[in-house]
């Protein structure tokens, strides 16, 4: 009897295992909906592909306050600030690590990045859940980047 309990057991392991702990993804995500809650009935939608960014230096605290707060709704379930996989990667460093071009559209162009993007499709390898498109407007997404940007300590 034990035996036949083992291959179930072991996918729950394997499922909560894969990207971090799921408490830790709960404890962080209290009031946000939960990741399923995101991706449940998301249709595939192909957002706008952007070719072009306006840089700000010094950083636009309006829009990095604008940022933190369209995060915290719908990016906490899934992204820690620090460098600690929940579901998706940890936001630490994402702006020295990718272009800001290539962020804004893993934000607002999630499904085409997923499908033809061979760096977005390492990272879902990595954490085996495909990240759903938010919805997010090009404004917004410039409001999330300047955001990452202050995370990643730029002033
Ligand atoms: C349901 C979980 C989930 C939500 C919600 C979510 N993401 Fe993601 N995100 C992921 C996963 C998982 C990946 C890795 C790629 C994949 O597996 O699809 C990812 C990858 C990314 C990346 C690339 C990170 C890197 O290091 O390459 C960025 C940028 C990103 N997400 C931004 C956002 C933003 C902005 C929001 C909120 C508007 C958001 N994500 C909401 C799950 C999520």
């Amino acid at each position: 009897m034990k035996t036949r309990h083992t291959p179930f057991v072991l996918a729950i392991a394997l499922a909560l295992g894969a990207c971090g702990s799921k408490e830790e993804a709960e404890e962080a995500a209290k009031k946000a909906p939960t990741p399923g809650e995101l991706i449940a009935g998301q249709p595939i939608v192909h957002g706008p592909e952007i070719k072009e960014i306006e840089m700000t230096k010094p950083l636009d605290q309006i829009w990095v306050e604008g940022g933190k707060a369209i995060y915290e709704t719908k990016c906490l379930p899934c992204h820690k600030l620090d460098d600690k996989r929940i579901v998706g990667p940890g936001w630490a460093g994402v702006t020295k690590r990718r272009e800001a071009l290539w962020i804004m559209n893993m934000i607002c162009n999630t499904d085409k990045m997923l499908n033809e993007d061979p760096e977005a499709q390492k990272q879902l390898e990595l954490c085996l859940v495909r990240m759903p498109n938010q919805n997010v407007s090009v404004e917004d997404a410039r409001k999330l980047l300047e955001f990452m940007r202050s995370n990643d300590g730029e002033n």
